[in-house]
């Protein structure tokens, strides 16, 4: 079994994303990273810039899921941390009435099931590290409390997304409940509006780097941190 602290981060296909940056700092931190996406190429092309190790995996997909997995025990023995940042089906100036239900179910397929199937699968390795964080990555676009991307703001649109975000943060405290008398700490995060397309910058979005350090801060928290909640910056985000 593997002594250094090894982190697998799914959705990892571009430069400019969340998972890229958040791969960055916690190798910077002393981590060992395997990214993950899809497309093997793109994610070789990453793992090459900053030395870490590329995985092929689609999290809508069980068998390759259970193949990660399975390489990740025989080559490592455990797993210390889990980022489920893969997500998609931003569906915005969408509609709930005039959502396609073929898109809705794409949309749980991905942000909710992936996130579910991962740690189905993932859950007895990481019961092995002595520190063991999921994080999952969520959206305020899933609180009904955020001002401006909230559930309950009529400005807000994005129902789709939205609503597989606010069942990934349910996802998370029932898991939370599950795993309380074991090691492993899962919670949520909100990166925040964060410039991981361009143009995005224009209207607000921040820096990527500062988006990624919600999630580093769930990765790193300590024994004693929390289990089950949803924060943004450290700092606790109304449901
Ligand atoms: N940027 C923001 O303002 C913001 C705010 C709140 C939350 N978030 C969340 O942050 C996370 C990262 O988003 P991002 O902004 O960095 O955008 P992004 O780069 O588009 O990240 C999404 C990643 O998910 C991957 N993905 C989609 N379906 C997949 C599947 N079936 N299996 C494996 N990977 C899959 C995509 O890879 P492919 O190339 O394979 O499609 C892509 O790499 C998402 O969960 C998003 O909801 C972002």
């Amino acid at each position: 079994m593997t002594s250094e602290k090894l982190a697998l981060i799914t959705g990892v296909s571009r430069e400019m994303g969340l998972g890229y940056e958040t791969a960055k700092q916690l190798k910077e931190l002393g981590y060992k990273v395997i990214i993950t996406a899809r497309e093997f190429e793109k994610v070789k092309e990453l793992a090459e810039k900053i030395n870490v190790i590329a995985m092929a995996l689609d999290i809508t997909d069980d068998q390759s899921v259970e193949q990660l997995a399975h390489y990740i025990e025989k080559q490592f023995g455990k797993l210390d941390v889990l980022v489920n940042n893969a997500g998609a089906f931003f569906d915005q100036d969408g509609e709930p009435l005039s959502a396609d239900i073929q898109f809705i179910k794409e949309a749980i397929d991905t942000n909710l099931l992936g996130a579910w199937r991962m740690i189905k699968s993932f859950e007895p390795l990481l019961r092995k590290s002595e520190n063991g964080r999921i994080v999952n990555v969520s959206s305020g676009a899933g609180s009904f409390g955020d001002p401006v991307f909230g559930l309950a703001n009529h400005f807000s649109k994005v129902p789709v997304y939205g609503i597989t975000k606010l069942a990934l943060n349910g996802l998370t405290v029932k898991l939370a409940r599950q795993l309380k008398d074991t090691k492993i700490k899962i919670n949520s995060v909100d990166p925040g509006f964060t410039a991981t397309y361009a143009g995005t910058e224009n209207y607000g979005a921040r820096p990527v780097s500062e988006g990624a350090k919600s999630v580093i801060w769930a990765v790193t928290i300590p024994d004693n941190g929390p289990s089950g909640g949803f924060f943004r910056d450290g700092e606790t985000l109304s449901w």
